[in-house]
């Protein structure tokens, strides 16, 4: 909360190419906030260098993400967008809160069990205290809500935690943030292994569908995604393949699985991939060909990052003045 305005604030990492996992559990549910809250969406790219990242497509990516939120529908009237890298108070705030965390609790985090596991060559100290940075990020703007997909939660959760015991010893210091999730979409599954998360980081190019992927190439995966051998549209957790369809249609259409199950009754799986193909192509077609217009104009993306970094610089130096007083630090004016 900043005065009378509760804050939004959530990330997504420019890791990889932006999937409707990402859409649909995150970044289309980011304008909802703008009326009511003060919202801040950032591109978080030092997150991502906690797993090697080419710098040439990190840059790339860095405006593409923030291409996207613009192309999804966030104005940046409305909304704060910017780069996690050019407001410095990110990661001097995480230091501070590094001072708060526990490496009990970072070692329980599934995520850094999952990564050190995949990139087992490189389990360097920032994949160990990514969670810390996340937290950064997130008290910096004193948040109430933080719009994330299931797998940011725990995430979420060891925020608080570090946000309640620093106000214990600093009464009033942080706002607890509240981890909010899409009611469906919150989790969209692989299409070739519907037990796993739908990942950018996924080297099967063909469990994933990228946000600019075209019609064909969607309907195409959508084709070939995993399903069962019964012939049923029917929403039930042992049929995950297609219940994840089912949720990326009833996401992407506003119906709910009831009427989905009508809608398919008697037909066969080849008709309802097929459906949920074009009602995804068809959803993200506008936002694509924003999106193109949006990265032809480099400088103007430019100004916007340099906007919104002071933008956020304003609120971040508060916090963390705020905090350094707090501990004990010197501060000259
Ligand atoms: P990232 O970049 O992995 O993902 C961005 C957002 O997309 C959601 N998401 C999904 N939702 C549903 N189904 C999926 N298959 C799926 N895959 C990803 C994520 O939950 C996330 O909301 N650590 C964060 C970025 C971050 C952040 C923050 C988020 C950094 N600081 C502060 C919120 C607040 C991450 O790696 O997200």
């Amino acid at each position: 909360m900043f005065g009378e305005q509760k804050v939004c604030f959530s990330g997504v990492q420019p890791s990889g190419n932006l999937t409707i996992g990402n859409y649909l559990g995150a970044i289309k549910n980011f304008a909802e906030y703008s009326e009511k809250y003060k919202t801040f969406y950032c591109v978080v790219d030092e997150h991502a260098i906690t797993v090697r990242q080419n710098p040439a497509d990190l840059r790339r990516r860095t405006y593409e993400t923030l291409a996207l939120y613009m192309a999804c529908g966030l104005d940046p009237e409305k909304n704060t967008l910017y780069v996690q890298s050019m407001v410095h108070e990110h990661a001097e705030l995480a230091w501070l809160l590094n001072c708060f965390t526990m490496f009990g609790e970072l070692s329980r985090m599934t995520q850094f069990k999952d990564k050190s596991a995949k990139h087992a060559d490189n389990i360097n100290a920032g994949l160990f205290t990514y969670p810390v940075l996340m937290a950064a990020d997130i008290l910096l703007f004193q948040t109430d809500v933080v719009p994330v997909g299931i797998d940011q939660k725990q995430h979420v959760e060891l925020c608080r935690d570090i946000a309640n015991r620093i106000n214990q010893i600093y009464p009033d210091m942080f706002t607890v943030p509240e981890p909010m999730m899409a009611k469906s979409g919150k989790k969209i599954m692989s299409l070739a292994e519907p037990t796993k998360k739908m990942s950018k980081s996924d080297e099967n190019a063909n469990a994933v569908v990228y946000i600019l992927d075209d019609k064909d190439t969607i309907i195409r995966k959508f084709k070939r995604a995993v399903t069962d051998s019964e012939a049923e549209i029917r929403f039930s957790e042992d049929k995950p393949g297609v219940s994840n369809l089912m949720t990326i249609y009833s996401c992407f259409t506003g119906k709910n699985y009831d009427e989905i199950e009508r809608e398919f009754a008697g037909k066969g799986y080849g008709d309802f991939k097929l459906a949920v193909g074009e009602a995804t192509a068809d959803s993200l077609a506008p936002v694509q060909a924003r999106f193109a217009e949006l990265m032809a104009d480099k400088a103007a993306l430019e100004a916007q990052m340099k906007r919104g970094a002071e933008e956020a610089s304003y609120y971040a130096r508060r916090t963390l003045s705020k905090f350094q007083k707090k501990l004990g630090f010197v501060q000259i004016r």
